[in-house]
């Protein structure tokens, strides 16, 4: 079987990588891709990912069984829509499914008729309104711009300043575009995060196994928000219960909350959740695998991916196990300065890849030759073990034996699992606060 998979990052390079893995799969195509890529016998090929009909062309003259969509911009642009329409296979939502992560108001508005649990929440058009709100209520808040931000459209305010400040880049000062001026907000969740995915096809929910990620640029979870420098899984500290109620709770309820909504999902459903004291709450869905979560995860499956997505298309049962022993991490390697500005076609000396070290590779391109940066995130680091500490150690010895000039990562990915307290369920199963 031959497979498209449409990005270019370490997500679609661990999706690929799985991919082409498996028996079912002879062949995958990756478009834009990563020339880091090409080591593991992934076809690179350079269409970008907004254009549609060239990709479309690409499956018809290779004779691709099916596509695979990894990011959320081509499928926000209906990417899945515009391949159907020509008779291809493809798993990833359609453009009007993709409002679960475009926009939040929708999702809000699916969580409320669908009884799902989440922070109280108003959506306001109107500054003035916006502001009487943020007067009136506690704080910390949250400030949400409704549509899309490039992940920076989320502010959690601890003052009345702060929360004020936000309303006014985003609906005076057009911080997001002045079309993009609408704001919800929503009430502050405290607790700890994790991230909760599944393979979906309308009703129907697959979960995978939870993953946390690290979105902060510096140790200690301090600094300015990134595309993520971190991630592992599974998380052991956090009680099964509590992951049984999200997928309960979260993720069923949302697929069939599509369906009856007349926008039926079918692709990967992605729910941060918040474990509270009032049992798991939903802080955002997107429409999409996580990024560096898959990185992560894709370790962690023992089916042959192909092979299940296929079933999917076919609306069968897949065949999904997950490992139960051990754990995977993730470290990524940054560029300095990033997520500001930083610098470009960094030489790159690279840890060796083994049976436990594998690397995963974002923001690079050739020149002579040989591997150098051209993005922020360059590359992950992912290593399995039994444990947080060994991954970290097999992890943080191979990059403390390279020489990174002009490079960063955290030295601390993984901490929440070290000598963890047991979030255990304290849920009363109806309870939310909708
Ligand atoms: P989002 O883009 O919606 O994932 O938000 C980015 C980050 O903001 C999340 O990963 C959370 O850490 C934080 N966040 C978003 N919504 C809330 C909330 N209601 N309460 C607390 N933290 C939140
Ligand atoms: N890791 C969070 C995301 O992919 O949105």
């Amino acid at each position: 079987m031959k497979v498209l998979v449409i990005g270019g990052g370490g997500r679609e390079h661990a999706v690929a990588k799985k991919l082409l893995s498996g028996e079912s799969v002879d062949s995958v195509y990756c478009a834009p891709g990563n020339a880091g890529m090409k080591r593991d016998g992934i076809t690179v090929v350079s269409i970008a990912q907004d254009n549609h009909d060239a990709l479309i062309d690409l499956v018809k003259s290779e004779g691709i069984d099916w596509t695979f969509v990894g990011p959320e911009i081509p499928l926000f642009n209906g990417i899945v829509d515009d391949f159907q329409a020509a008779g291809l296979a493809i798993y990833g939502p359609t453009q009007a499914a993709t409002q679960i992560e475009a926009s939040k108001e929708f999702a809000k508005e699916l969580m409320m008729k669908n009884d799902i649990p989440t922070g109280s929440y108003r959506s306001f058009d109107k500054y003035e309104e916006a502001c009487r709100y943020v007067e009136e209520g506690p704080v910390p808040t949250v400030i949400k711009a409704d549509g899309l931000a490039a992940g920076k459209g989320v502010v959690v305010a601890e003052t009345k300043e702060e929360a004020l400040a936000a309303l006014k880049d985003m609906m005076c000062d057009e911080k997001f575009g002045s079309e993009n001026t609408r704001v919800v907000i929503e009430e502050y969740l405290s607790g700890e995060e994790f991230s909760l995915m599944a393979f979906v096809s309308g009703e129907k929910v697959y979960p995978m196994v939870i993953s946390q990620d690290h979105k902060r640029l510096l140790e200690g979870d301090k600094g300015l928000n990134t595309g993520g420098m971190g991630a592992y899984a599974p998380v052991a500290h956090i009680d099964e219960s509590i992951i049984d109620q999200a997928v309960e709770r979260i993720l069923k309820p949302a697929a069939k909350g599509m369906v009856k909504n007349g926008t039926p999902f079918t692709g990967i459903l992605y729910a941060g959740v918040m474990a509270t004291n009032d049992g798991p709450k939903t802080i955002e869905f997107n429409a999409r695998f996580g990024d560096p979560e898959t990185q992560v995860l894709m370790n962690r499956l023992e089916s042959d991916l192909g092979k299940a997505i296929l079933a999917i298309l076919n609306n069968e049962e897949p065949d999904l196990e997950w490992k139960t022993e051990g754990v995977s991490l993730g470290v990524v390697v940054a560029a300095a300065g990033y997520p500001a500005s930083y610098k470009k076609q960094l030489p790159l000396n690279l840890p060796e890849e083994n049976e436990t070290l594998q690397l995963y590779f974002a923001g690079v391109t050739e020149k002579e030759g040989e591997l150098v940066s051209d993005g922020g995130r360059i590359y992950l680091v992912e290593a399995s073990a039994d444990t947080i500490e060994e991954a970290q150690e097999v992890i943080y010895t191979a990059l403390d034996s390279v020489n990174n000039p002009g490079c960063v990562y955290r030295k601390d990915i993984g901490h929440q699992a070290v000598k963890p307290q047991q979030i255990k369920s304290t849920a009363i199963l109806n309870q939310h606060t909708l």
